[in-house]
């Protein structure tokens, strides 16, 4: 008798993905969660008089700096007859449509109609869509939920206690997701790179067995691993006994919507540095920030790859030599196919995230606000728990 094969690909049940948690469109349960958030969208340093097209959330909008300095946010179609800010020039008080030269402020008001009589008698009737915007940080900040819920934007303790010779650096490229800094938009979904900071065993696979060593070889070690629900999102505390007698916790941190705090690479002891933000650009794509203390002296450090090349240098077979982030998780698809997935023990941290999204989302599509809100300035800092911490030095 023939064996018949079995576990084959044929007749596969069709997979999909989990859109409660992983879509961000207007009006989509995600996309409302996230939508009660601030999402830091550019550098400041880079937000200028020439208007730029920004996607962020999946909506398309027009960014400036009017010669004023202050940052606009605009749906891009001309409430006139619809062509894009894009071609607009910036003035000192917002930007000017290239078409019939109605002019418009940072808060989308009307305050020119050069071609009508008085200069637009019924202007005030107009309204260009606009998002309300902050600095911060080095960072240009977006609030496109309802206006009522608007919250305080969120600061972080470890990033306001700046020292004579520190300074803060904010940067936008992709490298904490495995790419570098020619690429700052990654073409997948935002969750596959924010669930990735829950998931510390892939930590000795992929950044030291499959990458080489890409941070140190002490992360080579497998941790003992607890995860908890902190505050703001979770948590987990990774313990290593290592090769020389010290034995380190490492705290890492995910907070809603997307904010990750990984600490210092190379083991440095204390509180981490730095915190990022997963951004998601729509779908199928994100965009990572991230805001850093560092000395005054700093030299952003470039991570070489590869026979000491920068990612973006890297052939498809040297990549398959030497995956990292990027492949691991732009690998996974456009958007994950979650139903597909087996989720074991090693994944508690990732399943427990879900399932916390999943109830902030929720709380939102029942009326209620989402952990991380806060309407009360005097709860705006944020207490950063993430760090490397020795038990024995
Ligand atoms: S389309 Fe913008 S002013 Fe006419
Ligand atoms: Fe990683």
């Amino acid at each position: 008798m023939t064996l018949i094969d079995e576990g084959t690909a044929y007749g596969r049940q069709r997979q999909s993905h989990d859109a409660e948690i992983a879509e961000v469109g207007a009006g989509t349960p995600g996309g409302e969660f996230m939508r009660r958030y601030w999402h830091p969208i550019a550098l400041s340093a880079k937000v200028d008089a020439t208007p730029q097209n920004v996607r962020i959330l999946g909506e398309d909008l027009v960014l400036f700096r009017d010669r004023k300095g202050r940052p606009g946010l605009l749906y891009p179609r001309c409430a006139h007859r619809g062509t894009t800010l894009f071609y607009g020039r910036v003035e000192d008080e917002g930007i000017r449509c290239c078409y019939h030269g109605w002019l418009f402020d940072v808060k989308g008001n009307c305050l020119d109609q050069p071609c009508e009589p008085e200069n637009g008698r019924h202007k005030d009737k107009v309204r260009q869509p606009w998002y309300p915007v902050e600095e911060l940080y080095g960072l240009v900040w977006a609030y496109m939920g309802p206006p009522n819920k608007k919250p305080v934007l969120t600061r972080w303790d470890t990033l306001e206690s700046v020292k004579p010779g520190q300074k803060i650096v904010a940067t936008g490229s992709s490298q904490g997701a495995g790419g570098d800094d020619t690429v700052e938009i990654v073409p997948t979904n935002w969750l596959n790179d924010w669930e990735n900071i829950m998931d510390p065993f892939h930590v000795p696979i992929l950044h030291t067995t499959f990458s080489g060593v890409q941070f140190v070889p002490e992360m080579g070690v497998m941790p003992e691993v607890t995860w908890e629900t902190a505050s703001h999102g979770m948590r987990y505390i990774a313990y290593r006994k290592l090769e020389d007698g010290r034995e380190l916790d490492r705290i890492t941190q995910a907070l809603f919507p997307h904010t990750r705090i990984v600490p210092d690479i190379r083991l440095i002891e204390g509180p981490a540095a730095g915190v990022g933000w997963v951004v998601p650009v729509d779908d199928t794509h994100f965009r990572l920030f991230h805001a850093r203390k560092v000395p005054e002296d700093f030299k952003p450090i470039e991570v070489r790859h590869y026979e000491g090349r920068k990612w973006s240098e890297l052939t498809d077979a040297e990549k398959q030599m030497r995956p990292g982030d990027w492949e691991a998780q732009v690998g996974q698809g456009p958007i994950s196919l979650h139903s597909e997935d087996h989720l074991v023990s090693s994944d508690q941290g990732v399943a427990s995230l879900r399932r916390l999204l999943r109830e902030q989302i929720r709380t939102v599509a029942q009326g209620g606000d989402p952990l991380g809100v806060t309407f009360d300035p005097a709860r705006a800092v944020v207490k950063v728990q993430a760090g490397n911490y020795y038990r024995k030095k």
